[in-house]
């Protein structure tokens, strides 16, 4: 299959929607990551999916809507996913609610569980893609299953080049971190994984702490999640104050050096965690291209983002199988 590479103007937004509406397989920009589309009512179009990522299909997938009115006609939001709604859509916020009785995001995307996974995302190229195509996109991120994420559209080619149909190019993604996803179920309001929207900024807008979801718990219902999901090629070793003679060098903040010849990136030398979830991935993808066999990680504070960020390495590092 020949991958086409679509300009993000009304004529490949059109290209793509008609791929996505014919079952096909298309990538799209969001503002967190790079997207893996297909339509989220098709079983057959969503098993595309899980092939071209070589994902394992418990996963449920996150379907993308244009707005909150096509959300509820998928999903059922209680008071708490209505005000997170309000306050964070469009946006990096993922709500699992309990699926609609007529919703139509089909089994396979939801892994045969009873709630469905929903974003809005802000991109404007994924808005115009979502109204053209007008049915929920069931989209992970559009990379090889536990490579790491796409920020860019070259990205997406490097790890997916005739596996899909087409990647429509909308420049770097913002965010650089996936969506915060947050159940609402049960009375219960629970953070499934940390991403682009720090918990604080969700507990703000609930009035009171988000509760517990037991590790057991997350982990079935995120699956995603399992240890080694973002994983360089490379060996990773984190809060490191002083970098060995072999190690290139994955710094934050300008608090290491590396053995002159060895990579050393800084995700942000300013210290800014925004900045650094912005670069993530594409400092590990560099690092990874230049052949790194060991990296060593500056410690990143664990305020705000820097919890997304620190769980996203904390994945790097995990030994793999
Ligand atoms: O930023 C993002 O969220 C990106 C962009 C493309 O929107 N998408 C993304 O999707 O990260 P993915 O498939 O890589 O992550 C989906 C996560 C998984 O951990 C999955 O288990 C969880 O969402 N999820 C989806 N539906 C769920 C459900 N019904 N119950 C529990 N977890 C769910
Ligand atoms: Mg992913």
């Amino acid at each position: 299959m020949e991958t086409r590479r679509l300009e993000a103007d009304p004529a490949g937004i059109a290209a793509a929607a008609d791929l996505l509406g014919r079952g096909r397989l298309a990538a799209f920009p969001t503002e967190t990551v790079y997207g893996l589309g297909a339509d989220a009512r098709s079983g057959a179009a969503v098993a595309g999916i899980y092939e071209a990522k070589g994902r394992p299909s418990f996963n449920p997938l996150i379907a993308h809507v244009a707005d909150l009115a096509a959300a509820r006609r998928e999903g059922a939001f209680g008071e708490a996913a209505l005000r997170l709604a309000a306050a964070f859509w469009p946006g990096p916020l993922t709500l699992v609610v309990p699926m609609a009785e007529r919703g139509s995001v089909c089994d396979l995307a939801r892994a045969g569980l009873d709630s469905v996974g929903l974003r809005v995302p802000a991109h404007p190229v994924a808005q115009a893609l979502l109204r053209a195509v007008d049915a929920p996109v069931a989209a992970p991120s559009a990379n090889r299953s536990g490579r790491i994420s796409p920020t860019a559209a070259d990205h997406v080619v490097g790890d997916l080049a005739g596996c899909i149909d087409a990647v429509l190019d909308g420049g770097p993604s913002e965010v650089g971190l996936e969506s915060t996803i947050v159940a609402c179920r049960a009375g219960r309001v629970e953070l499934l994984r940390p991403g682009g929207i720090a918990r604080a900024e969700i507990e703000a807008v609930l009035g009171h702490p988000l509760d517990a979801a037991s590790a057991h718990e997350a982990e079935f219902r995120a699956p995603g999640m399992l240890a080694s999901h973002y994983a360089p090629r490379a060996g990773v070793r984190l809060e490191v104050r002083e970098a060995a003679a072999d190690e290139h060098v994955l710094d934050f903040a300008e608090q290491l050096s590396a053995t002159p010849g060895l990579l050393r990136l800084d995700l942000s030398p300013g210290g800014d965690l925004r900045e650094a979830a912005a670069t993530l991935f594409g400092h590990l993808r560099r690092l990874d291209a230049a052949g790194a066999v060991r990296i060593a990680v500056a410690p990143v504070p664990r305020s705000g983002l820097g919890e997304a960020i620190n769980d996203r390495l904390a994945r790097a590092a995990a030994p793999r199988s």
